[in-house]
């Protein structure tokens, strides 16, 4: 397709000063020969070394979450404008884990995303259905309403330009650091929803929207995942914490 693809590492909540050196350098080092955008999304104490060590090579990188709020007295809370300071490009909003551990609803989740337009960056919003929701059948209405939160929030806000700037990631939360991957079938299908979802809400953008699989890709089936034709990268969780493993799923993604 004409869209270029995007792998993404999402380190979580994993990392020390010495052992993020190391992986750095490795992706670093491996990044001249990848054909996709490659984007590190390191834990916030973390931002100013990743941005640091990846100055001048391909490779950019972003944050795992934001607040919803510009500034103030939130204590704890890293504003989105705070991430432009440290170089960052993109900041990952409504993970799943983030959802489920730190009850974010959907609402939170599309103002968190307008928050991060708002401070110049791309917000890669994931949506994805639990293990009992698939079994019920209820997958697709559940996408569409986690995707609802987003378009709506976007559509009241009248910036044409922000929808371009989106990115999706697609997490069954039942593959995420389970090693059960959805089957490339089974990505394909919901992918497409998405991007369907997308063109009822603004019409041909929905070509250029970057749509991510996440959950268990590894570099053994990321090709399979990547060749489908509404699959447009990876999210890549404990995969990402090792330079070989990540840059072995880049290099699938052409
Ligand atoms: O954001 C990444 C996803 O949660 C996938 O994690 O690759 O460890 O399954 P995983």
């Amino acid at each position: 397709s004409a869209r270029k693809k995007l792998v993404a590492g999402n380190w979580k909540m994993n990392g020390t000063l010495a052992a993020n050196a190391e992986l750095l350098h490795g992706i670093k080092q491996g990044a001249l020969a990848t054909a996709c955008d490659l984007v590190v999304c390191a834990p916030f104490p973390y931002l100013a070394q990743t941005s640091a060590e990846l100055l001048g090579s391909p490779v950019t990188w972003g944050a795992q979450d934001c607040s919803a709020h510009a500034q103030g007295a939130y204590t704890g809370e890293v504003s989105a404008a705070m991430l432009t300071d440290f170089g960052c490009r993109w900041v990952i909003v409504g993970h799943s884990e983030r959802r489920q551990y730190h009850a974010e609803s959907s609402a939170l989740v599309a103002a968190k995303t307008m928050q991060v337009l708002r401070a110049g960056l791309t917000p890669i919003v994931c949506v994805g259905e639990t293990f009992e929701e698939r079994d019920a059948g209820q997958t697709l209405a559940v996408i569409e309403s986690q995707l609802r939160a987003v378009t709506s929030a976007l559509a009241q806000a009248g910036e044409s330009q922000w929808v371009n700037r989106v990115v999706v990631a697609y997490e069954p939360v039942w593959a995420i650091g389970t090693g059960r991957t959805a089957s490339s079938t089974q990505a394909q299908e919901v992918h497409a929803f998405i991007r369907a979802q997308w063109r009822t809400a603004f019409g041909t953008s929905a070509d250029a929207l970057r749509i991510l699989y996440g959950g268990s890709v590894k570099p053994g089936n990321a090709a399979e995942l990547f060749d489908q034709p509404d699959v447009d990268g990876g999210l890549i969780g404990g995969a990402s914490l090792k330079a070989d493993d990540f840059l072995g799923i880049a290099a699938s993604a052409k």
